[in-house]
């Protein structure tokens, strides 16, 4: 069970994110490093720090200079890698396991290309489909590094996860400021969904086509969309991402929902009742960024289990666990019995179809830029040396 402080925390801290990432880490950080990082709020990236509309943050313009981790030594009991030579994407089986991608380093970065293309088997966008970064300025629209990524996922024999066609963060100003009724919100959200949908179908294996749209309380959550449309603009953008591409699964996405809580039941009751409607929903995305200063939620795998039985695919989206930094082998090896813990939650689901990470190393992480002190919270540290972590999922996925 997440204690009631976790998800205080967690969503004091999402709730405030456009805040942090515009402003004080990712400039302390910065300064601490002595780089030269443009506040992520410039440019078109709207309401919230958009790295890839703007100039900065993990997946646009320069690599994000790294949170270097000093050297640690691995205890006997977690060796660095199981025992295995078999990647994620073998070991994982009929799931799949993905991780999120990210420009420029995809292309600038041969061991990051090299790994990418051979550990995981699905990958998600970091950045590249989300609104603001996609359509910066009404109509004029930047492909190019959504289109890398699918050709690249294309040349791997990758699945893609869409992320994310409705989401409060990252739209471009043009929209969140765009002072539009609801006749008019409903086409401009009609055409992003059926444009960016359409474009790509036949090639995305799910979208998240909503995400964070349940508050910590487990109400909606009060954003744009539901004031200017009301809460029917859920079952829309399903209805209008089902008609634009029939084959892809859609999702409905959220972070704080790994265990059950008041906002995992409020997720629950709206996807009972989008159900219940005949809305063309087929999956539940838990992204499960975890905090280890937080306790794990025991309940996890009771709680992927409540979604498989409304019949809806469970995947888990974006997982990554941050630790305080600089890391210490006790606080990697509490990373990496979270990252066992959640493999084997979703090993122990049926309906639970695969899962991502967000990100493979701490070389490209959005975590210490977003929550300042901690890091350190991907598989691979920053120089692509395997973490307690790799082996606890290694070992998760072989033992299933
Ligand atoms: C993050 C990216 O990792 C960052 O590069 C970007 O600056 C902000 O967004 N929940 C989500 C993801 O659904 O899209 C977010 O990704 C992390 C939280």
């Amino acid at each position: 069970m997440i204690s009631s402080g976790g998800i205080d925390r967690e969503d004091k801290t999402i709730e405030s994110l456009a805040g942090h990432r515009r402003f004080a880490p990712g400039r302390a950080l910065a300064l601490a490093l002595g780089f030269a990082v443009v506040a992520a709020a410039c440019g078109s990236g709207g309401s919230t720090a958009s790295p890839a509309a703007g100039s900065s943050g993990p997946s646009a313009g320069t690599p994000v200079p790294s949170v270097s981790v000093p050297s640690f030594s691995f205890p006997a009991s977690a060796p660095p890698t199981a025992n295995t030579s078999e990647t994620l994407r073998e070991l994982a089986g009929s799931r799949y396991f993905g991780t999120a991608l990210a420009m420029p380093q995809l292309q600038t970065d041969a061991k990051y290309a090299q790994m990418a293309g051979t550990e995981f088997s699905s990958v998600t966008p970091e950045n590249a489909m989300k609104w603001g970064p996609l359509e910066p300025s009404r109509g004029q629209y930047e492909w190019a590094d959504a289109d890398a990524i699918v050709a690249f996922a294309q040349a791997h024999d990758q699945k893609i996860r869409g992320h994310t066609l409705v989401w409060y963060q990252q739209l471009p100003r043009w929209v969140s400021d765009g002072g539009f009724t609801k006749a008019q919100l409903t086409d401009i959200l009609q055409q992003h969904i059926a444009t960016e949908v359409g474009r790509y179908a036949g090639k995305i294996y799910a979208w998240d086509v909503v995400n964070e749209v349940i508050a910590a309380d487990g109400s909606m959550r009060d954003d744009i969309f539901l004031k200017t449309l009301g809460i029917g603009y859920i079952a829309d953008a399903f209805r209008w991402a089902h008609a634009a591409d029939p084959q892809a699964k859609l999702y409905i996405n959220d972070y704080d929902v790994e265990g059950i809580n008041p906002k995992s039941d409020g997720l629950y009751n709206l996807v009972k009742s989008l159900k219940s409607q005949g809305v063309p929903i087929d999956g539940v995305g838990i992204q499960a960024h975890f905090d280890a200063n937080l306790a794990f939620p025991t309940d996890m795998t009771a709680n992927l289990q409540r979604f498989a039985d409304l019949g809806l695919d469970v995947a888990i989206t974006e997982l990554d666990v941050r630790i305080n930094t600089p890391a210490t082998t006790a606080e990697l090896a509490k990373e990496a019995d979270y990252y066992g813990q959640t493999v084997a939650s979703c090993l122990a689901v049926t309906r639970c179809v695969g899962l991502t990470v967000w990100g493979f190393t701490d070389k490209y992480s959005w975590v210490p830029m977003t929550f300042p002190g901690l890091g350190a919270a991907d598989l691979y540290d920053a120089s692509y040396a395997p973490k307690p972590a790799l082996a606890a999922v290694q070992e998760a996925l072989a033992g299933h």
